[in-house]
Parts: structure tokens; sequence; C-alpha cells
């Protein structure tokens, strides 16, 4: 018995060794692992071996029977694997979706801002965001003392002995740069992050974008600044928006005005977002200071100009309805996905 067994074994060596396909696998099976195989025809024979010799030759039997199975399984599994790989990527599998980001919606806004105002013949220029009291204050016809520098708060930076140093309160500090450095005509707008040492609410906080505009030649007129804000806002909120210009107070403008547009969400009806006006208010505007031309070495005989300035979360904000301002800061993926 224990003869025959080892016979056998020889034959199931050679019988792995010999498996080349997923079908010899499976003729290996039939031929020594079923029912009707040589390793349970031996095993029925384990009756007729004496009492003293079942324990060795059983465990023989068992030996052969591991090492079989083992053979079989490993070899199964490498020609299926073997199979799927010829047969190349399963190409009906349903896909993985990646999760991609994309521009965050108030860069989205600066650029469609930006190629608003290109479509309209304006460059887009840039400025430091670390200014002094000249560019900030004093060239836009600040005095001194006046208290219009207390309509925006600002934060002073420690530069050696100098106490004029400043973040920018807003975007027209840009305009004195690009006057300085150009002779009209100049037609530019200047976006841009500005700094106010305000409390963080719903409604404001102290760090925040604004977009300049600036046009200067000989002859600007503020027909010319109305027409060009009211192409600005069919553009950005759509075609039958309208626009209106309230008389207002800034040092660097005269006639100075605050710019409405129609509410978006009742369409100048009146309701709860524009507190029952119909109007929005997007930013400030006017006709440049002879006193800020002639600060930069433009000559305000020859030339006139007009300026805008406006917050960009806040035209995001009257378009999206998003009704806190911080939640274009918090970089909540719940917030971004719906852009
Ligand atoms: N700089 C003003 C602000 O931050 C906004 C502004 C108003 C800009 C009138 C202008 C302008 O250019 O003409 O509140």
């Amino acid at each position: 018995m224990l003869d025959a067994i080892t016979l056998l074994r020889t034959t199931v060596e050679s019988d792995i060794a010999a498996i080349d396909s997923l079908e010899a696998v499976e003729a290996f099976r039939l031929k020594h692992l079923v029912r009707k195989g040589t390793i349970a025809g031996l095993m029925d024979r384990l009756r007729e071996v004496p009492k003293e010799q079942k324990r060795e030759v059983g465990l023989a039997l068992n030996e052969l029977r591991t090492l079989a199975e083992t053979a079989e399984s490993q070899a199964r599994e490498r020609f299926s694997s073997d199979a799927k790989k010829a047969a190349g990527p399963d190409i009906t599998m349903p896909g993985r979706r990646l999760a991609t980001g994309h521009e965050h919606p108030l860069m989205r806004a600066k650029a469609r801002i930006e190629e608003i105002f290109r479509g309209m013949g304006f460059s887009v220029a840039q400025g430091p965001e670390v200014e002094d009291d000249f560019h900030n204050f004093g060239a836009l016809n600040f005095a001194p003392e006046h208290p219009a520098r207390d309509m925006q708060d600002t934060f002073f930076v420690k530069a050696g002995d100098r106490d004029d140093v400043l973040l920018r309160t807003h975007t027209s500090s840009v305009q004195i740069r690009l006057m300085q450095s150009t002779q009209p005509p100049i037609r530019a707008i200047m976006p841009g992050r500005v700094y106010r040492n305000e409390a963080v609410t719903a409604r404001s906080l102290a760090e925040f974008y604004q977009v300049e505009g600036l046009y200067v030649d000989k002859g600007v007129t503020m027909a010319q600044l109305k027409g060009t804000i009211l192409e600005f806002a069919r553009a950005y909120y759509s075609a039958d928006v309208k626009t209106r210009f309230r008389p207002s107070y800034f040092p660097f403008t005269e006639p100075s005005g605050e710019m409405d547009i129609t509410c978006f969400l009742c369409e100048g009806k009146g309701c709860r977002i524009c507190k029952y006006s119909g109007w929005l208010e997007i930013g400030g505007c006017g006709m440049v200071h002879p006193n800020v031309l002639s600060n930069c070495g433009i000559d305000p005989e020859v030339y006139s100009g007009f300026a805008f300035g406006f917050g960009i979360e806040r035209t995001l904000m009257l378009k999206t309805g998003i009704d806190d301002i911080r939640l274009l800061f918090d970089n909540d993926v719940r917030v971004l996905e719906q852009f």
C-alpha cells in the first residue's frame, strides 16, 4: 500500500509539473481529486490495510491529497489571472469618478469681471498690498486730518522708523501708481486684495477683494461712466438689469456717486434681500478729482477721467444669494461644490 502511494505521488508530481493551462488544471482535478479519482481510490483501500499500518498509510495519503489540492488551487489561480491579463482591461466595468476640484467661486468671479472689462478695452493692472499713506490716502485727496480717513479703519505696518506704511484699504491706491507711471489715455481695471481693521461679521471681513476701474483721457464724461457700469452689469448679471446712481462723497472724485443695480431676487419689485427698495448697492464711482490728476502729474485742464470701485465678494453674493461673506473664505467643500 505504501508503495502504491509513492507511485501515485510520482504521477501526481509529474502531472502537476505538466499543467500548462486552465483546462489542464481541470483535467488534473478530474483525474486525481474527485470521488472517483486516484487518491479517493487509494483512500477506499485503507480498509484493507492492517490495523498497525493504518496510521502511517493514512498520514501518507493525507499528505498526498493536501499536496494535490494545494497544487490544483495554485495552478487554477495562476492560469485564471493569466487569462484575465491576456484579455486586457474589462471595458464594460463602470467607471470610478474622480473627485476633481475647481477654481474658487471668488477667483472665477474675478476672472469673469476681468474678461468683461477686457472686452470693453480695459487692461488689467496691479499694485502692492503694502502701501504708503501717500498712495492710499494723500494722493487721493484725503487731507491729513480729514475724517474721511476714518471711513476705512487702517492696519498700519511696522517698517523701521517710518509711520506711513499700511496695508492698502482699497484698490484706489493702484490708480495713483498707474497715473504716476503712464500718461493718458489710461483705461484699466485693478483687482486685488484689500485690508480693513474691522470686526468679522456676515457682511464684512478684515480682508477682501475689490476691483477698481479708471479711465482718463481728453473729454471723458459721466455719461461714459454710466454706460460702462451698465454694460458691465448687463454682462455680469443679466441683460435686463437696470442701474441707478445716487450722489455720494469720496475725496478722490467730484461728483461722486454710489451705483445700485436692480435686485437679482425680486427684479426690482422689492423683497427681503433689497430691504424692499428693489435696489442693491454695488460700489462707488465718480469723476476723478482734479487734485488727484495733478497729484499724479496729469494736467486736469487737459484731461478728465472717471473711476469706480466695488467689492468682488459683494458682486458674487448679489449674484448667487450667498448671504454670509465668511462662506467665501471658509473653504467648506459643501459650499464650494455648489459652484
Ligand atoms: N475706494 C472706495 C472704497 O473702498 C470705492 C471707490 C469709490 C472707488 C469711488 C473709486 C471711486 O474709484 O471712484 O470704498
